[in-house]
């Protein structure tokens, strides 16, 4: 963690409400985004080394991502590239706007390093999103990194529906992005993880991929990693985009392996693993207890083990066959290279970035290198699944 992140910032954020300074935050990377200038100085800062990986035909610059939840309204797109992130997952984002659980709904755990929140898909909604995209090629303010969305489903859509739902978005922000990620294990939408039953998931991966499959030609191809202005858009070439499933860390392996089973017979790109987990650790300390009792999703350290341990049972499990995005409690390089020993390919972090600082990835990286270096490796494909 830098000194003036610990000794400074993070302080005086603490005192303040965990949304609002989110917010903030957010406004302030909307301001970093817009400004070349400003982009320069928080690159200069921050940026990571590379440190390639190629999965589900695209190319990252280096494995970290951001993972899903922190930029729901694609708010911030170039400034996650300036803050030396390997590929962004946007969202979660559902076809009807919708403002989300009443305030206050996330909280933090300082002493575990943990989030709850129980956010509830606040979102502009999938035209509002595919607009806000389209703005940032049209500025050229397009990263170069590979950029995915994160698509949930709308609380008003009843799960009998919930295929249409995920469909509609799809339709709208397949041109837009690299991936999509099938959120069906977020805790805070009623019933939603419900849809991690096989055949419920199934009927929304099958809509999906009719959606990837027709694509009209009026489309064009953005799948480039490399990011062409739409100004100078090419002929769609019907590549269909990367679909991945995320998962929730509270499913048992039984179910975990049912879903497994229909990534592979639907070859799907790949999994995330994990969403936030509705159970808490034990805890002897009142405040925390009492943070603890808030409904919603933990993440942060306390989800880290979990998260790991459901990493390499699918790793396991598919020997290797499904490409993992390993997400849940990651804070230190540490933590990252015991999700890609365990079978992720690339990571993800939120919660770390709230209590690490904005360098979190500059240190995963640089410390990713010197792993790799200290066993004589030279990728971190070779790393993958290795167990320790
Ligand atoms: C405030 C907040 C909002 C989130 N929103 C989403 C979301 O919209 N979609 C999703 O799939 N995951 C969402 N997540 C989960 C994260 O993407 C991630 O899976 C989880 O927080 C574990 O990673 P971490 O321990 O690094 O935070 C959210 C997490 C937080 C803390």
């Amino acid at each position: 963690m830098s000194w003036l992140y610990r000794h400074l910032l993070r302080p005086a954020f603490f005192t303040r409400d965990s949304e609002q300074i989110h917010n903030q935050t957010i406004d302030v990377l909307g301001n970093v985004s817009r400004s070349r200038v400003l982009r320069s100085i928080i690159s200069a800062l921050y940026s990571a080394p590379d440190l390639p990986v190629e999965r589900f035909g695209l190319e990252f610059s280096n494995p970290v991502g951001l993972a899903a939840g922190m930029d729901k309204h694609a708010a911030a797109l170039p400034a996650w590239e300036a803050l030396g992130f390997g590929f962004a997952e946007l969202g979660g984002v559902t076809w009807h706007a919708q403002p989300g659980n009443p305030a206050p709904r996330m909280f933090r755990a300082v002493r575990d390093e943990a989030l709850i929140n129980r956010m509830g898909f606040n979102n502009p909604g999938a035209e509002a999103m595919a607009a806000k995209l389209r703005d940032w090629r049209e500025r050229g303010r397009w990263p170069k990194h590979p950029v995915g969305i994160n698509l949930g489903k709308s609380k008003i859509t009843p799960n009998e529906k919930a295929a249409e739902d995920y469909a509609n978005s799809f339709r709208v922000l397949r041109p837009l992005a690299d991936f999509f990620v099938v959120n069906v294990s977020s805790p805070n939408t009623p019933n939603l993880r419900e849809l991690q039953d096989k055949a419920a998931l199934d009927e929304i991966l099958a809509a999906l991929q009719e959606v990837n499959g027709s694509v009209s030609s009026l489309e064009f191809r953005v799948s480039s990693s490399r990011g062409q202005s739409a100004a100078h858009p090419k002929p769609e070439t019907r590549n269909p985009k990367p679909l991945l499933v995320k998962v929730a860390p509270d499913l048992s392996f039984d179910a975990l392996d049912e879903i497994l089973e229909l990534a592979l017979q639907r070859q799907l790109a790949g999994v995330v693993a994990t969403n936030t987990t509705i159970t808490r650790p034990d805890s002897f300390d009142d405040r925390l207890r009492r943070i603890y009792s808030e409904t919603g999703g933990l993440s942060g350290r306390p989800l880290r083990a979990r998260s790991t341990e459901v990493i390499r049972h699918i790793h396991n499990q598919t020997r290797g066959a499904l490409p993992i995005i390993g997400v849940g409690g990651i804070l230190s390089c540490e933590d990252a290279w015991e999700k890609i020993t365990a079978g992720a390919s690339l990571v993800q972090v939120y919660t770390g970035l709230v209590y690490e600082g904005p360098a979190l990835v500059k240190h995963i990286v640089r410390g990713l290198h010197r792993k790799l270096r200290e066993r004589g490796m030279d990728s971190i494909q070779q790393a993958v699944g290795t167990g320790g």
